[in-house]
């Protein structure tokens, strides 16, 4: 069946790229971009319609998903984890009322659902290295807490109601077309700019500690590929790991150095992000998304970094 997709939060870092890839792989016309609010993204607002849409409407979104006869929905709408422990009472309200909103909208109209959910969902008590795809999940934040209630609510929908719900736990994503939207791993993005820009990066995150990232292009493969997946094969649906690389700030640094000799790292610890940092897991271990969708990662962190850098230069950040 031809994907009519209906995207929320898209003007976001992983909404930016998601939804031209998708007015890529199904058509322009059939994809259609939603925010709370306008921003200054023409490619994305202007490529095909764009609504606006606050995800904790349901009746909006209800409309919205009538109006333009969507058979799936891209739930991007979401507070992350350091804009979260600031505003936890908002965190709370988008992230679990915004989510129920998409999936009584699915119920009621037989739509498929994705929605990403997160390294995030792990806690202290978690196993750090090769973390189990199913494990200890007792996150210490907001944002963890409303991911964890997101992967147990869309396995719910899916037994009790049928709904066709998919998802991935994203790491870190390091992208390039936009900025990313107040997370603990954003660390690992600005420090491409400013190593370009100033040759130097205080990093908010202390040396030696590692996170899950992953590149932007195979954040767009995976979305594609589990909305694609075979269901008869699928065992777990809605929080499947996915890795790709998994590195500390001194490493970065090092694979930047490479390209940006005079580059220098410095440090000047944020104490609430590298506390949620510390309860993330080291590196995860993504067997079950290999064996049950052939889940695959392209790019390793010399890759990523090399790739980062020239797009960047391309983009017009040069040295101030
Ligand atoms: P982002 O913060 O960059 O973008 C989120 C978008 O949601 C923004 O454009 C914002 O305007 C919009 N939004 C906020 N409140 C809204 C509301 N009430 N109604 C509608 N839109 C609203 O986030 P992102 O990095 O693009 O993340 C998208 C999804 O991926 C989230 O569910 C996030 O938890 C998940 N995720 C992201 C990462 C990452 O590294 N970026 C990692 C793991 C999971
Ligand atoms: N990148 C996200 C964050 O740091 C992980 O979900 O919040």
């Amino acid at each position: 069946m031809q994907k009519k997709i209906l995207l929320t939060g898209c003007l976001g870092q992983i909404g930016t790229e998601l939804t031209m890839h998708m007015r890529k792989t199904y058509g322009n016309d059939n994809v259609i971009a939603s925010d709370l609010v306008a921003k200054d993204v023409p490619e994305v607002m202007e490529s095909g319609p764009f609504e606006l849409l606050d995800v904790t409407d349901g009746q909006h979104l209800a409309e919205l998903a009538q109006k333009h006869k969507v058979n799936t929905i891209i739930h991007l709408a979401a507070i992350l984890s350091g804009v979260g422990e600031l505003k936890p009472q908002l965190a709370y309200n988008v992230n679990m009322n915004g989510l129920h909103n998409v999936l009584e909208v699915a119920r009621e109209h037989d739509l498929q659902v994705f929605t990403p959910s997160s390294i995030a969902v792990f806690g202290a008590d978690t196993p750090k290295d090769n973390t189990p795809q199913d494990t200890l999940q007792r996150p210490s934040t907001m944002y963890g807490v409303t991911k964890v209630s997101g992967e147990l609510l869309c396995d719910y929908y899916h037994t009790r109601y049928g709904v066709d719900t998919r998802g991935v736990r994203f790491p870190g994503l390091i992208s390039y077309a936009a900025l990313p939207g107040g997370g603990t791993t954003d660390y690992a993005v600005h420090i491409f700019y400013d190593a370009i820009k100033h040759g130097r990066y205080e990093s908010f995150i202390a040396a030696g500690t590692y996170m899950d990232m992953m590149y932007m292009p195979d954040a767009l493969k995976a979305v594609t590929m589990i909305l694609e997946a075979d269901p008869a094969k699928l065992k777990h649906r809605n929080a499947f790991n996915i890795a790709s690389m998994s590195f500390e700030p001194e490493e970065l640094a090092a694979e930047i150095k490479k390209h940006i000799p005079e580059f220098e790292l410095a440090y000047n610890i944020d104490p609430v992000r590298q506390e949620i940092a510390e309860s993330w897991p080291n590196k995860m271990d993504d067997s079950c998304a290999r064996a049950e969708w052939n889940w695959q990662p392209d790019y390793g962190l010399s890759e990523m970094v090399t790739d980062m850098l020239k797009q960047l230069q391309a983009k017009g950040i040069v040295r101030e």
